[in-house]
């Protein structure tokens, strides 16, 4: 019997160039599922575009001394060529601050976060936050570096820390630095609103309870895991200029702007109503995707995206009240790359620039897409990291395809 399907992948932050780890992780598996479902004859959309608010680009735009609209506007282009080189076909390619999709996205977001706050989930609080005296502005979690208070590796940033997956409280860094200007921050008060995660702790166990044997157990067991530690409150708001202004009639509201993972994920909603506008104008036509029970939604992520598309989104969700909760989450693994000196993750300061890893030198060479999907897929980091060997790339390509 033919279902209807809503698969989406991670919105890649519009701040940089995709590269093979990103493909592997949260695109090739979803466009071949994608492909599969409408092979079998099943209605589907497939949804993605570029998470384009959030202090990763400005941070970018900082940096490189550019505005924020301009960098994001470049990336997105760039990474929108790089998913259809390799032959990956979503039905929309939105952007959370792209023309064309910039107004639909900040009305859904902005409702979203005005019936959380109608139905009382939200706690406004007077916090302590970073602030870096030298900048002259509050650091949001991405904007501070320093050991985890977990595990103690370094490299964590005030959000999350890399090595062992866990949530980051920012205050409790040790050795913080900030990336502006490398002053050590000082803490200083101001106000956010906090979405109650602790109200949602049971109906998201019982959920995810419900998923044991359909979904993937590194999801399951990471969710479950966060949930049986307790969920902390967390901050939905942020001092800093770009972003989706916080839609409250409060004098302490003025300047904020949403939390970027607050509105990212609303733009798999936004971008299919978008797509609902544009293909058959009626945006409200959305609803038959989202709100309707014969349609599955499957989210595609990578690991670092778990706490956000298993717990946080979940919660949003059922504080909202109108949408239907995800039918899976596939979270896959990073991928590293094999370089002479051993594994290691792609980065713009250790991987040299045109190497093939990155999907644009790849195409560039005139290399073959299918050549890239099939080793990819062959080596899907899908219950462990795995390593994109160049020299293994080659053998496998030429004796196996
Ligand atoms: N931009 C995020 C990242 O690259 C992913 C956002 S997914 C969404 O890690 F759901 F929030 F859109
Ligand atoms: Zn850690």
């Amino acid at each position: 019997m033919s279902r209807r399907y809503l698969v989406t992948s991670a919105l890649p932050y519009s701040n940089g160039r995709l590269h093979v780890g990103h493909i592997a992780g949260a695109y090739l598996p979803a466009d071949t599922y994608v492909r599969y479902l409408r092979a079998r004859g099943h209605e589907v959309r497939y949804i993605c575009g570029s998470d384009d608010n959030g202090v990763a680009i400005e941070i970018a735009a900082l940096r490189q001394k550019r505005l924020p609209q301009d960098i994001s506007r470049y990336f997105h282009h760039r990474q929108k060529a790089d998913f259809a080189g390799l032959g990956i076909e979503f039905d929309v390619y939105g952007g959370t601050h792209q023309p064309g999709y910039q107004a639909m996205h900040e009305r859904f977001s902005q409702e979203f976060f005005r019936r959380i706050h109608d139905q009382g989930y939200f706690r406004k609080l007077r916090t302590k936050q970073l602030y870096d005296p030298t900048a002259e502005r509050f650091l949001p979690d991405r904007y501070v570096r320093g050991k985890c208070h977990h595990c103690g590796a370094g490299g964590a940033t005030g959000d999350h820390c890399d090595a062992c997956g866990q949530l980051i409280d920012p205050l409790l860094l040790i050795d913080p630095v900030s990336e502006i200007s490398g002053a050590k921050p000082v803490v200083r008060e101001t106000t956010h609103w906090h979405l109650s995660l602790q109200k949602f702790e049971r109906p998201l166990q019982e959920w995810l309870e419900s998923k044991r044997g359909q979904w993937r157990p590194n999801v399951l067991n990471f969710a479950l895991g966060q949930i049986r530690q307790g969920l902390p409150e967390r901050s939905m708001t942020r001092d800093i200029q770009w972003g989706i202004p916080v839609p409250l009639d409060d004098p302490e509201a003025r300047g904020k702007v949403l939390f970027v993972w607050f509105d990212a994920p609303i733009g798999y909603i936004s971008f299919t109503a978008q797509l609902c506008q544009d293909s058959e104008g009626d945006w409200q036509a959305y609803r038959r995707w989202w709100c309707e029970p014969d349609t599955d939604i499957v989210h595609f992520i990578g690991e670092d995206n778990t706490v956000f598309h298993a717990l946080i989104w979940p919660a949003m969700l059922m504080a909202d009240g109108r949408h239907q909760l995800p039918a899976a989450v596939v979270a896959n693994n990073f991928v590293n790359i094999r370089s002479g000196t051993g594994d290691q993750k792609v980065s713009k300061s250790q991987t040299s620039e045109d190497s093939p890893v990155w999907i644009e030198e790849y195409l560039k060479r005139g290399l073959d897409p299918d050549a890239l999907r099939y080793y990819l897929t062959a080596t899907a980091p899908e219950t462990a990291r795995t390593t994109f060997d160049p020299r293994e790339f080659v053998q496998r390509s030429n004796g196996e395809l």
